[in-house]
């Protein structure tokens, strides 16, 4: 990947990411309980920097994890991550590919899609679905986020998240227009500063999918899954 669209995020992803991360957390803790690593690996798909796997490798001691993430700079972070921890080497593999390109395990026990479903377009979201529909056991779940907003709107200027780590901070901008019925261009801004100096600012544009929730429930019930509302914008798909 030449062009690695998340390379200005990866540069403090666990900072920028900071506020959203409880939210991740709680909604993952919710459905524990559901996956069943008897089944097979958990797939985790666009694994960022490897937080959520990191919560199931520590949550469930047999579980394996299978993490799908083809961004080079978070696949950097999610590796350092995993060579911290030595004792999940045997535990977990980190794939480069993308979803489509990846050799998807036979047999899972859950999955993981979180922040990741809005990069699919609709033919591609309906492949995901069916991929996931196809492997999970029965009562299986895989755990979705549909990012806000439900609809396509504009969102003016706002601060996602202000880390402050020693002297500087980390403060990441976002605004968005609607593109079409589903899609949103997001220009996202990051920034490193010592008090009101910037030090580093990056800015990327990149479009996300904001399906709504109907939408992907229908596609997930024509392949068999059952999406129910979890919290805020977490989705349960389970194979019924
Ligand atoms: C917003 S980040 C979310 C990372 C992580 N899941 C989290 O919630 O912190 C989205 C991730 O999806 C990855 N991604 C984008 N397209 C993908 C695809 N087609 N297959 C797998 N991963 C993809 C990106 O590289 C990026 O790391």
């Amino acid at each position: 990947m030449t062009n690695d669209p998340y390379a200005a995020s990866a540069r403090a992803y666990d900072l920028f990411s900071a506020a959203a991360r409880p939210g991740q957390s709680a909604a993952l803790a919710a459905v524990l309980a559901r996956l069943q690593p008897p089944a097979g690996p958990i797939l985790d798909i666009g694994a960022g920097s490897g937080a959520l796997s990191a919560d199931v490798l520590d949550a469930l001691p047999d579980a394996r994890v299978v993490a799908l993430e083809p961004s080079p700079a978070m696949r950097s972070l999610m590796l350092s991550r995993v060579a911290a921890r030595p004792d999940w080497h045997r535990r977990i593999t980190v794939r480069p590919e993308d979803f489509f390109s990846a050799t998807l395990p036979a047999r899972l026990g859950g999955a993981l899609a979180i922040g990741v479903l809005g990069h699919f377009d609709p033919g591609e979201r309906a492949a995901v679905l069916a991929e996931l529909a196809a492997r999970l056991p029965r009562d299986g779940v895989a755990l979705l986020d549909l990012q806000h907003p439900e609809r396509p709107t504009r969102v003016e200027p706002y601060e996602f998240t202000a880390v402050t780590v020693g002297d500087l901070t980390y403060r990441g901008i976002a605004e968005a227009r609607p593109v079409d019925t589903e899609l949103m261009r997001w220009r996202m801004t990051y920034l490193s500063l010592e008090g009101e100096r910037v030090l580093t600012e990056e800015t990327v544009e990149f479009d996300y999918r904001h399906p709504a929730p109907a939408v992907v429930a229908m596609e997930a019930a024509s392949v068999g899954l059952l999406l129910t509302g979890l919290r805020d914008t977490f989705w349960v798909a389970e194979r019924a």
